[in-house]
């Protein structure tokens, strides 16, 4: 029963292809895509997030699905048994270990946000009338520095997220997101048609795909190299869980490719949504993290229909979230469940819980709350640590050697196995893991460690 010697899977492409893309599909893509475009200058950083994510997105997305599906056991185990059957160190189970570990970091505070999403849901259906900018700013800042509502919101994110990992690969998560992503296209599409009948659409496009290379510097290109990252769930062992429960008829490459385009197609939807209306009523499009929870609540405030409107927004964001937070939630599970044999529900809930418990320390840390004064290196909040140590640290360095161990380590033939292409196609994406997204992510890599640590350090 507790799925030790049958390993699950998905039901059919179309289960599997609605995991992932749920996986992708998150607060990366309608809340953090948005306000890092907006930051980084528009459509230089939109071009640039894009080649990202095809030249080392996808061909990571591959090889990661690829080691997943190749060793059919939680990331710890996958790594360890595909090592150990070309003759490797055992050692390169690490790297499920830090996917596994970073997943349950991200989704500590991941959570919280979906948290503060439910809440703005709940908001939203009472209308924000009247709320003008200071107001809005004010009604934000007092939720995130209360110390018990967030929590509250954050503990029945986490539970819905439990209650579906709990329920098992066919019965839980594909049960979920075979309802939610329809349903999740189809708003965002409403809500695209309405912004683009009422709003700015014009300024949004011009906003959104006019390059600026001045505003894009080098910090900027970090940003949208570990966004590309962050959107597509990688180096966190979401893919290779994944991965692992995909029939083996299922290519890969193509899986990969649509994958990549939905979760690039609706970070540009959650863009064409968000800036018309921002540009209609004269908001500031650079509002940066508060982009969602404190500039567009005005807009939904004056706008007709402005209930309905603001509701679904953050109903999608909702359901964007939570198809995410399964994916985090289920690496860790999958892992305990192997290892112990205990009961699917109950690992779930112990995970979850601790989960929740990690996340409450970043509502506690938000300006104004009980932690709030607490500070580490230079002003980060606890949130921002945990931030700063998966994206910045755990995904490129997990997702680097990832890739050397792929395109070094394990045989070429057990790749080609596993991906079933054309020799040409096969090549084009060997050289890619093997050179460029190495090289490439050890660039961005070395850039963060130098921009935070160096060159503090060297001014003294
Ligand atoms: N990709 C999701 C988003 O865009 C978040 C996410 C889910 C994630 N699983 C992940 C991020 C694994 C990194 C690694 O919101």
């Amino acid at each position: 029963m507790a799925g030790s010697a049958q390993h699950a899977q998905w039901s059919s492409r179309w289960a599997f292809i609605m995991a992932a893309v749920g996986s992708a599909v998150g607060l990366g893509n309608i809340w953090k895509f948005p306000y890092e475009a907006g930051e980084g200058g528009g459509g230089a950083f939109v071009i640039l997030y894009l080649l990202f994510v095809l030249v080392i997105g996808v061909p990571c997305l591959v090889a990661e699905l690829s080691l997943g599906r190749r060793g059919q056991k939680s990331p710890v185990m996958t790594m360890k048994s595909i090592a150990e059957e070309e003759g490797r160190s055992k050692l390169w189970g690490l790297l499920g270990w830090s996917g596994i570990i970073g997943a349950f970091i991200i989704i500590s505070f991941y959570s919280l946000v979906g948290g503060w999403v439910l809440a703005y849901m709940v908001k939203a259906a009472s209308g924000f009338a009247g709320l003008d900018a200071a107001a809005s700013t004010e009604t934000f800042l007092t939720f995130i520095a209360d110390p018990v509502k967030p929590i509250i919101a954050h503990f029945c994110f986490m539970a819905i997220t439990v209650g579906i990992v709990a329920r098992g690969v066919q019965g839980g998560l594909e049960k979920a997101v075979t309802v939610l992503m329809p349903a999740l296209f189809v708003i965002l599409l409403l809500l695209v048609v309405y912004s683009g009948v009422t709003g700015e659409f014009t300024q949004a496009l011009a906003f959104l795909f006019e390059p600026n290379f001045h505003a894009l510097t080098g910090d900027k290109i970090l940003n949208a190299l570990g966004l590309s990252f962050f959107s597509l769930s990688l180096a966190m062992g979401s893919i290779m869980t994944y991965g692992s429960y995909l029939p083996k008829d299922v290519n890969i490459p193509k899986s990969a490719i649509t994958i990549a385009a939905a979760d690039s197609a609706v970070a540009l939807m959650a863009g064409l949504a968000i800036f018309p209306i921002v540009f209609a009523y004269g908001l500031n499009p650079g509002g940066g993290g508060g982009l969602v929870f404190m500039t567009l609540p005005i807009a939904f405030g004056q706008m007709p229909l402005g209930i309905v409107v603001g509701t679904l927004f953050f109903a999608l964001l909702a359901v964007a979230a939570i198809t995410s937070s399964i994916s985090l939630l289920e690496p860790g599970v999958s892992y305990i469940e192997e290892r112990t044999g205990m009961d699917r529900k109950k690992v779930t809930a112990i995970i979850g819980l601790l989960a929740f418990l990690l996340g409450t320390l970043s509502s506690f840390g938000q300006p104004g709350n009980l932690l709030g004064d607490v500070h580490f290196f230079g002003g980060m909040s606890i949130m921002d640590v945990k931030d700063y140590l998966t994206n910045n640290i755990i995904m490129p360095v997990g997702a680097m050697f990832m890739m050397i161990f792929v395109g070094w380590f394990v045989s070429r033939k057990a790749m080609m196995d596993e991906l079933a292409i054309e020799d040409r196609s096969f090549r084009i994406w060997y050289f890619l893991v093997r050179f460029i997204c190495p090289v490439a992510i050890f660039a961005v890599f070395a850039n963060i460690i130098y921009d935070t640590i160096i060159a503090p350090m060297m001014a003294g």
